[in-house]
């Protein structure tokens, strides 16, 4: 059966607190207070986060980090905690984007701590998996997403899990407004799917996962996305911060 989707925004470092407000009001006035058919969440920097998650209150928008650090507390200078986006009323963290993975030379292993301090303290980890132009090239981009993916999982508990999301982003289209085919999306979903049907079952992958997809989805293309029965859902960056665009993308979602 296909699961509910999920659209989540990433917001990037676009936005200073005050253009973060007011966009989140749009979107509370267009998507109304429940978006009762998709999942939405809005992934801001961390300055606003404590800003809107009181406005978030009260509406079916969640709200995400778009990083987090392993550690409870300690000398981590700049660092954030996961007790701190617990604080701020974050569900999802995104973890592993590939714009961190290449400019701030975050590997695999980092990764993996994240996933579990997300798990660990009742986040949803959004794990960023994707391959480069070159990866591409050398026709390496399954062995490459299946390297992370298997990295990230490694060692978390799913039963401590509430929820983990799989965003396949194939790092050469971000910010291109040039997405992939969704076919083939679509078929690196099918190897990310089955790769989680050999490293659990296939019910405790039905139970705990949904895979999406990332990279330059907008209003016009996101239904070719979320015809494709395994996409469950999108990761958004540039068109997430507009409001007709990322409205169009959630409406899109809503009709499959
Ligand atoms: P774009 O939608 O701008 O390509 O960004 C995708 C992305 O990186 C979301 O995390």
């Amino acid at each position: 059966m296909p699961k509910k989707k999920i659209i989540i925004a990433n917001w990037k470092m676009n936005l200073i607190e005050a253009e973060t407000v007011l966009l989140v009001k749009e979107l509370i006035k267009e998507l109304g207070d429940s978006p009762e058919k998709v999942d939405v969440v809005l992934c801001p920097s961390f300055i606003p986060l404590d800003e809107v998650s009181k406005l978030l209150e009260g509406t079916n928008i969640k709200l995400g980090a778009q990083d987090i650090f392993w550690e409870t507390r300690g000398t981590y200078t700049g660092e954030i905690s996961p007790r701190m986006l617990q604080e701020w009323n974050c569900e999802y963290v995104i973890v592993g984007h590939s714009e961190r993975r290449q400019n701030f030379k975050e590997t695999d292993e980092m990764v993996n701590k994240k996933v579990i301090a997300a798990v660990e303290n009742d986040l949803i980890p959004i794990i960023c998996v994707g391959e480069t132009k070159a990866e591409r090239k050398a026709g390496k981009k399954k062995s490459v997403v299946k390297k992370q993916l298997l990295a990230a999982l490694k060692n978390v508990k799913l039963d401590r899990a509430k929820e983990i999301i799989i965003a396949y982003e194939p790092v050469w289209v971000i910010g291109t407004g040039k997405p992939v085919k969704p076919e083939d999306a679509e078929e690196m979903h099918v190897m990310v799917r089955g790769l989680l049907d050999k490293l659990y079952t296939p019910a405790l992958r039905d139970k705990y996962f949904r895979i999406i997809y990332g990279g330059s989805v907008d209003s016009k293309s996101a239904s070719d996305f979320f015809k494709q029965e395994l996409i469950d859902g999108s990761l958004v960056g540039g068109a997430s911060l507009l409001v007709n665009e990322f409205v169009g993308i959630v409406k899109a979602a809503a009709n499959y």
